[in-house]
């Protein structure tokens, strides 16, 4: 092998497979809706994880408005695939997180009265408090994660605080992206891809979501330090029109397709075509 076809067989090996995180939330929104069983969110799940999902992402908020305990013990009980509890930085989640021992955490800042997670976690001004938190979840063998927005100060804080990984706020480029406005699209891209970069040098495992599509997840995807993202809302919504299997099957073929051309650009790159 010439040494440049080496050098494009190690690249192309280190480019990490990435996970889909189906974020169930909005099913048990459209249950609650009535108030009774139908739909399920561990229907749901169980579907998403046959259509190519690898985790279970639930938001067990503080008003409990769509994904409650009961939903969390059913989810942990059935073994589906790794689930990933959202939650905010509070002594009761930390309770309930310790009690159910999910595969992972992320926490996220919460406000009653935001319609979603609006923006991410502020790590640097709380570091003290959640060091600690961060601690006795990785101590009871949970994998915590913590929802930033892709700025550098918040990165190094999160390493000072010793998670395992952080999950960027793709919120801020998902809308760039669907203004139509490329600038500002290639700028917010810009800074998930620095902000990839600097974590992964920090020795963080980097995720990503919020507000991802089929449309502006490709570019995401190419990101090769993130290794899993976080869907729902979108993939929810397109179930009602073609199916939760077919909504999950087509995003996994979406960032797929990324990873697979990042792979062949990265063997382009070391063939120097
Ligand atoms: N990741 C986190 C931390 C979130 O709070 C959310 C929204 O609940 C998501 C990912 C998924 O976002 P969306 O529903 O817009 O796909």
């Amino acid at each position: 092998m010439t040494k440049r076809l080496e050098i494009g067989a190690r690249r192309r090996k280190g480019v990490a497979p990435i996970r889909l995180g189906i974020n169930i939330d909005h099913v048990a929104t459209l249950r609650n809706a009535r108030g009774e069983r139908h739909p399920d969110p561990l229907r749901a799940a169980r579907l998403a994880v046959e259509a190519g999902a690898d985790n279970i992402t639930a938001h067990l908020r503080e008003d409990r408005r769509h994904i409650k305990d009961e939903d969390i013990a059913r989810l942990t009980a059935a073994k589906l695939a790794p689930l990933n509890l959202e939650m905010a930085v509070t002594e009761e989640m930390l309770a309930i997180a310790l009690k159910v021992k999910p595969h992972a955490t992320c926490l996220v800042p919460e406000r009653r009265e935001e319609i979603t997670t609006e923006g991410g976690l502020d790590v640097a001004s709380q570091i003290e408090t959640l060091a600690p938190y961060i601690a006795k979840l990785r101590a009871a063998g949970i994998q915590v994660s913590l929802f930033i927005d892709p700025e550098p100060e918040q990165i190094d804080a999160s390493a000072k605080v010793k998670t395992d990984a952080i999950e960027l706020h793709t919120g801020t480029y998902c809308r760039a992206a669907a203004s139509g406005d490329r600038r500002a699209s290639e700028r917010e891209l810009k800074r998930l891809i620095d902000g990839a970069r600097q974590a992964a040098a920090l020795g963080l495992e980097v995720h990503a979501g919020h507000g991802l599509d089929y449309d502006n997840v490709g570019p995401v995807a190419s990101i090769p330090e993130i290794v899993e993202l976080n869907i729902g809302h979108h993939l929810v919504g397109e179930a009602i029109f073609v199916g939760l299997a077919a909504s999950v099957a087509r995003m996994r073929a979406a960032m797929d397709a990324a990873r697979e051309s990042l792979r062949h650009s990265d063997t382009e790159a070391s063939l120097g075509t």
